[in-house]
């Protein structure tokens, strides 16, 4: 296969790219992404700021357009994200317990019923837990006012909100066997035995030279996969250039295809010239769309 969905659908998965709704309208991005790519994430269009800046107030219109522009190309669509400490409104942290417990299970809810049918996997929850060597939770207005129980709170409440879709737990740093994975994995093993619905994690796998990816990269996802759920790598950027950041490129591609539970490849944008990275050009195109040889290392580890 010459395209890296192409390659990715011969190996039983996808490879995805997040992608921005106000770039759509630019051909050689449009053009990029239809041809190569089997998979979206929209990059902040389903956000609960972007979603629901105002309370009970919902704004699907920039999401949307992603989601009929994948649909329009057969391209699978992942949910990003209902439940994170980010890019949330003021009002939501302001609320009291009882009015945030509301608030997020009915924004589950309001998100989840809007897009029923047309999501594969929705990352539930993002970034719950702390760096570091602790194993805590992060401190968020969730996890301060509703204790830790609220990310059981809300995979339930996703289970209910559209019962096809899978559940995800996503976060970065957790790539490869730390005290932050370690925590996701007791919580996620805790589930499974407590009958708590969730059915995949996300590694975010974010790299650059001070977070390389980690040499237990594939027995990390591995042992997650061994819990009972599907692992995906979801928001995959690699810092640097030319063959060293090519072979890590290949080498990351390889882990998730050594992983049979493994369905899924998400790179955290298309183009160089987009990267969240403002300076940085850790994607698999340059800011002219052309291959870089990350790109070609990704394709032939496929
Ligand atoms: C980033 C987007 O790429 C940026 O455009 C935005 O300004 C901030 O968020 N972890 C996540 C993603 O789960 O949602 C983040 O996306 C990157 C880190």
């Amino acid at each position: 296969a010459d395209t890296l969905g192409s390659a990715a659908a011969g190996k039983g998965r996808y490879f995805g790219a997040a992608v921005a709704a106000n770039h759509l309208g630019e051909s050689a991005y449009a053009a990029t992404l239809d041809r190569e790519f089997n998979q979206v994430t929209p990059e902040n269009e389903m956000k609960w700021d972007a979603t629901e800046g105002t309370r009970n107030t919902f704004t699907f219109g920039a999401a949307d357009q992603i989601v009929s522009h994948a649909q329009s190309q057969g391209m699978k669509v992942r949910g990003h994200t209902l439940v994170w400490h980010s890019q949330l409104p003021s009002w939501v942290s302001g609320l009291s317990a009882t009015d945030l417990r509301s608030a997020m299970n009915n924004h589950i809810t309001q998100v989840m019923q809007h897009y029923k049918g047309k999501i594969h996997s929705w990352d539930v929850v993002n970034e719950a837990f702390q760096d570091g060597s602790s194993g805590a939770r992060r401190s968020s207005p969730f996890q301060d006012k509703l204790g830790s129980g609220f990310i059981e709170e809300a995979f339930r409440t996703a289970r209910t909100a559209d019962p096809n879709a899978k559940l995800c737990y996503n976060d970065y740093n957790t790539d490869g066997a730390n005290a932050k994975s370690n925590a996701v994995y007791a919580m996620v093993k805790d589930f499974k035995s407590r009958g708590v619905p969730i059915d995949c994690v996300g590694f975010q796998s974010h790299f650059n030279p001070a977070s390389p990816v980690p040499s237990d990269y594939q027995a990390n996802l591995q042992r997650f996969a061994d819990l009972g759920v599907d692992v995906q790598i979801t928001e995959l950027d690699i810092e640097g250039s030319g063959s060293a950041q090519a072979t890590n490129y290949g080498n990351v591609v390889k882990a998730c295809l050594a992983v049979s539970r493994c369905t899924g490849i998400t790179v955290w944008g298309i183009t160089d010239k987009y990267s969240w990275r403002s300076s940085g050009t850790p994607l698999l195109f340059d800011s002219n769309y052309a291959k870089k040889p990350a790109y070609n290392a990704a394709l032939a580890a496929l």
